[in-house]
């Protein structure tokens, strides 16, 4: 089936982004979100940078207006109905999720691909809620989606080679990498990525050494653009805890245990940029 129309289910900080490079690649857009005024939001942040593409010369005035005139907005699921290809992204929650899928089931014309943008649930577990586990699978964009060229591709167990190859098309034709990985958790970018953040938390928490000491290490020796600490604020130390957990409770392995010092500071609420305090403060 040719994917000439793609639904988007949720406009916060994936979807917006998702919609945005669908529809800058030509696609027609379905932008699916709970209300209007939330629909408004996703729209101006799609705007906003569109036109900072603009801004940089990257591309015209014209391809960002026709950007915009892709996307049609929606707070109807009902919606996505004509889509050859759905991508969700809302809340990271199993309960919302399956919801969105069973629904997704009964709308969408058979052989049409319903992808999950999650980081942490199995994609095997959202599949087996459709009565078509073989046209389900994970494409896990990265934020900021328009600026980052990967997207893991992850294959439930009853994924078919059709849906994977579709999936990998799709995203080649938006300039991205696809990289096919099996459902196992934290697929690869956070089963290799929040390991290493985890090792640097325990190294402050046993006082090897300081926070920026620790991040200097690994910025400079290691040519990593931030260092782990300061990753860790930036991504939120709650989701760096809910996806040690994930780890932790998918392998059964002690090499996954959070940190006791990371689980000590999402219970005071010093959750990293989001609240302004974390491994840093910033103002
Ligand atoms: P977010 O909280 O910014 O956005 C979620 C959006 O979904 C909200 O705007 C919400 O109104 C909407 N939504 C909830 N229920 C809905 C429904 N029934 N119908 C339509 N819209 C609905 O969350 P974010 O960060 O965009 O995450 C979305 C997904 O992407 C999650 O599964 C997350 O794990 C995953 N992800 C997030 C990354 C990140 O850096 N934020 C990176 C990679 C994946």
């Amino acid at each position: 089936m040719e994917i000439k129309k793609v639904g988007v289910v949720g406009g916060g900080t994936m979807g917006n982004g998702i919609a945005h490079v669908f529809a800058q690649s030509g696609y027609d857009v379905v932008l699916v979100e709970q209300s209007d005024d939330l629909l408004e939001k996703a729209f101006s942040i799609i705007t906003k940078n569109l036109g900072r593409l603009v801004k940089k010369e990257k591309i015209t005035q014209e391809d960002a207006d026709a950007a915009i005139a892709k996307i049609k907005k929606s707070t109807d699921l009902d919606d996505v109905k004509g889509c050859q290809l759905v991508v969700e992204a809302v809340f990271e929650s199993f309960d919302v999720k399956k919801e969105i899928f069973e629904k997704l089931d009964k709308v969408c014309p058979k052989g049409a691909i319903l992808a999950t943008n999650t980081s942490s649930i199995p994609i095997t577990q959202i599949a087996a809620v459709t009565g078509r586990p073989e046209s389900v699978i994970g494409m896990h964009f990265m934020n900021p989606v328009p600026v980052m060229k990967l997207v893991e591709i992850i294959r439930g167990i009853a994924t078919s080679d059709e849906t994977a190859a579709a999936a990998v098309a799709a995203v080649e034709s938006l300039g991205k990498t696809p990289v096919e990985v099996n459902d196992y958790p934290g697929f690869i970018s956070n089963r290799v990525l929040l390991p290493m953040i985890n090792e640097a938390v325990f190294c402050l928490y046993e006082g090897i050494a300081t926070r920026e000491a620790i991040d200097t290490v690994m910025k400079l020796g290691m040519n990593h653009p931030m260092g782990p600490l300061e990753l860790a604020d930036l991504i939120g130390l709650d989701v760096c805890l809910d996806i040690m957990e994930v780890l932790y409770a998918g392998f059964n392995d002690s090499k996954y245990r959070p940190c006791p010092l990371l689980k000590q500071m999402v219970l005071a609420g010093y959750l990293g940029r989001k609240t302004k305090k974390g491994f840093y403060e910033y103002e």
